[in-house]
């Protein structure tokens, strides 16, 4: 096959130049080139450019095997797509990607290129995962011109690269690591797959300190930005869609992580309701909606009177601002004065609640706890809340009542605007302010 030959291509414009440059010659920008081979003479399918991108039809997307993984990817891997997945070193980066190359391997060619670990040490993890990694083309290499070269020598539709942080380009100055080469070599790779079509997907690792050169600098470059989530010491995993130009950003997959790498866990709702033999107070399940699916899980709170001053307010799994505020609308709109109490909310399972669906069922558990006061085992919730202590309706009202009634719920304390027209199978009670929710709470919920 002829040897790729390198063009440059600007990110601002689409400009294609055949040597580097410092400025754009079409838009005039400065250091917007960067590296994109030319070679393999084959059809780029799907989008080619971005103002296409639309366009694409869904059957061209790619499957990596995985039903959970190609849900959070808006229904597969799309080609010619740039894709970043974020998440604290050893959560399952490579070990999802591993397990979707070998899959994907099946119908395209696949390259997966690593800084991280040796051809051989991939090929036996692929070996102990049993996976068909034969059809893995897997490079130990960190230069990216070379990948790419790689890519076209083996017209590759798919490119993993573990990890961008350890990538750099020859061109610049500098090793891998520094801003600069990160941003580069994030670039050289979108450019790639918008000109080849090559669905390019890269790992990014977060650590704590470390956000300076971290994914969340190319998160405007790519078109979907997954990261990983998990509660420390538990097997569950979730990847979060929270970009996506291909799909619902909020959409999560979920896995287990076991002997034999991930597994799908393909009813969440079931991992996320931790059983109580009796009602326990200070618990209740409310119906979110993160992406297209709903998923019941449990908010859990603990009120104890308070020896510190100020009193503590903890938040795991829901925003601590959200809380805070919520406290204090408990406070104006209910008389519940918390000042002198210590509040711990949790939501269970590691899953974290974006959406404003909790902030009702979030003070529902909290006046549970702090009167001691269990509410039944059937009962769930969902509504947002407004600083007014008025209960506003949440998206998908409908959708999540019903997803309650197929796990067995049996009655609902939800916004009135949220009625649903027709019968869903649950004991409905619409509330307007929260005064009336925490009453429902008073008779004995
Ligand atoms: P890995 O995918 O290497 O993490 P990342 O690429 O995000 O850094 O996952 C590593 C962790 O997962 C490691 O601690 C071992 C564990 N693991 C299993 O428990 N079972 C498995 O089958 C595999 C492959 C890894
Ligand atoms: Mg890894």
């Amino acid at each position: 096959m002829a040897k790729a030959r390198a063009t440059y291509l600007c990110s601002r414009c689409g400009e294609r130049s055949a040597q580097w440059q410092g400025q754009c010659p079409g838009c005039g920008e400065w250091n917007t080139l960067t590296l994109a081979m030319s070679a393999a003479p084959r059809p780029a399918p799907g989008p080619a450019s971005q103002t296409g991108a639309h366009l694409a039809r869904p059957d061209s997307r790619l499957s990596s095997g995985m039903d959970e993984f190609d849900r959070v990817l808006g229904g597969g891997l799309m080609p010619g797509s740039v894709t970043l997945i974020g998440g604290e070193p050893g959560i399952g980066k490579s070990t999802l990607l591993l397990q979707a190359a070998a899959a994907l391997s099946g119908t395209c060619a696949v390259l997966y290129a690593s800084g991280e670990e040796s051809a051989d040490q991939i090929s036996q993890r692929a070996a102990r995962l049993e996976l068909q990694a034969a059809a893995i083309s897997i490079v130990p290499e960190t230069r990216i011109e070379a990948i790419l070269d790689h890519c076209a020598r083996l017209a590759a539709r798919v490119l993993i690269i573990d990890s961008i942080q350890t990538m750099a380009l020859d061109e610049l100055p500098g090793g891998a690591g520094s801003v600069t080469q990160l941003r580069a070599a994030a670039g050289a790779l979108v450019a790639h797959a918008k000109s080849t079509g090559t669905a390019v997907l890269m790992i990014g690792h977060v650590t704590k300190e470390g956000l300076i050169a971290g994914p969340r600098l190319l998160e405007h470059l790519v078109d979907t930005v997954l990261y990983f989530e998990s509660e420390a010491g538990s097997r569950f995993r979730l990847v979060r869609a929270v970009k996506n130009r291909y799909g619902a950003a909020q959409e999560i997959g979920v896995f287990a992580m076991g002997e034999r790498g991930l597994r799908e866990v393909k009813n969440p709702s079931a991992i996320f309701l931790s059983r109580h033999e009796a009602p326990v107070s200070g618990s209740i399940v409310l119906v979110t909606r993160e992406g297209t699916r709903p998923l019941l899980v449990e908010v859990q709170a603990l009120v104890d009177e308070s020896r510190a001053a100020p009193p503590r307010r903890v938040a795991v799994g829901l925003d601590a601002n959200r809380v805070a505020l919520l406290l204090a609308i408990l406070h104006r709109h209910a008389g519940v004065s918390l000042g002198s109490h210590d509040v711990f909310v949790n939501v269970v399972g590691g899953v974290r609640v974006e959406e404003t669906a909790a902030d009702l069922p979030a003070l529902l558990a909290v006046v549970s706890s702090l009167r001691e006061r269990p509410i039944a085992a059937d009962f769930l919730s969902f509504g947002e809340l407004g600083l007014a202590g008025e209960v506003r309706p949440v998206a998908g009202g409908e959708e999540r009542l019903r997803a309650a009634a197929k796990h067995g719920f049996k009655r609902a304390i939800i916004p009135k605007a949220n009625l649903p027209k027709s019968d869903v199978g649950l004991e409905l009670i619409p509330v307007t302010r929260l005064i009336d929710a925490l009453g429902v709470l008073n008779r004995g919920g």
